[in-house]
């Protein structure tokens, strides 16, 4: 077995922030990083007032959620994964439990609902009545205001080192609000919307799919990252070469940020948007979340404020009008 002096866990988003402080004490009591992950993507799945992840996940154009999840043992090279799955409690434990199948190891739709009762796992109605709203409203504003149906999709990745040097990586979402059903971005690909090895390091990304696939970004970032790269220069050049390519070559780039994580426990953040966050706690940093803008090509980040903390839960709890 291989030992590690270091522990480390980052996540995307300031929604990961209380599974990141509970996954610290795990790392620190030697936990696995498998475990930490999977805890902390669970917090967010359960957690109703995060409309982009789990049970309060906003749903697909005709008002049905389906989510999508994965988890990647860097060690084990072991990966799960489900898509367009809906109703069942915690998609990330689906994936999990995939990740230790041979064959069939991802799976979408009605046969991995199917795979899910018979193999035990909690069936719950994902849709809650405050996604039904947020739904009845962008239905409105589409039809009345003629706006673009399509906002939100802010995945929760999270990269775990453990002090065995165990790397991992999981993913959950409920993807593009108001995508067409059967839609699926890049948090169920591996390579796109994570990857983890780790004799190297893990990655994770969040913002528009369609974009995020077309990079491969997560398994660029490791790339890089075993390639000599420290996690902040990999993080950075791979969201760069990827908004600069597909501005040139396609004419547009959608939101791209990424999160990674080296053996060694440092970390890196990158994005092409101001106001992402995410958070993260290593055996030398204290749990933090962090708000990152772009100055130039270079993203920068300072500690979320009081403020900020306080405007961003009256947010997501304010009412829908
Ligand atoms: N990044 C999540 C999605 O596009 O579905």
């Amino acid at each position: 077995m291989m030992m590690n002096s270091t522990w480390g866990i980052i996540a995307t988003w300031r929604m990961a922030f209380d599974g990141i402080n509970a996954a610290t004490t795990r790392l620190q009591r030697e936990e696995s990083a498998e475990t930490a992950v999977i805890e902390a993507v669970k917090m967010v799945e359960d957690y109703p007032f995060y409309k982009s992840v789990g049970y309060g996940g906003l749903p697909n154009e005709e008002g049905v959620v389906e989510l999508d999840a994965a988890f990647m043992h860097g060690t084990t090279m072991a990966v799960g994964a489900v898509a367009s799955i809906q109703d069942i409690a915690n998609p990330i434990m689906l994936a999990q439990r995939l990740s230790q199948e041979r064959f069939n190891s991802f799976m979408v739709g009605e046969g991995a609902k199917a795979w899910a009762l018979a193999n035990g796992f909690e069936q719950k109605t994902m849709l809650t009545e405050r996604a039904q709203q947020h739904y009845e409203k962008k239905c409105r504003e589409t039809i009345d205001q003629g706006l673009s149906p399509y906002s939100g999709h802010d995945t929760v990745g999270i990269c775990a080192v453990d002090l065995k040097g165990d790397i991992c990586v999981g993913t959950s979402t409920s993807g593009l609000f108001m995508k067409r059903p059967g839609r699926v971005g890049d948090s169920p690909l591996s390579g796109s919307g994570f990857y983890a090895d780790s004799d190297v390091g893990a990655a994770t990304a969040t913002g528009l799919g369609e974009d995020l696939m077309k990079g491969c970004v997560s398994y660029e970032i490791v790339r890089r990252m075993g390639e000599g790269m420290s996690p902040q220069q990999a993080a950075e050049s791979t969201v760069n070469d990827l908004e600069a390519k597909l501005i040139k070559r396609y004419g547009r780039a959608g939101d791209l940020s990424v999160v990674c994580i080296n053996k060694s426990g440092d970390f890196g953040a990158a994005t092409n948007i101001d106001n992402f966050s995410f958070s993260v706690a290593t055996a030398k940093h204290e749990p933090t979340i962090y708000i990152c803008r772009r100055e130039g090509k270079q993203t920068k980040y300072e500690v979320a404020s009081p403020e900020w903390l306080d405007a961003y839960q009256a947010r997501i709890t304010a009412p829908i009008v």
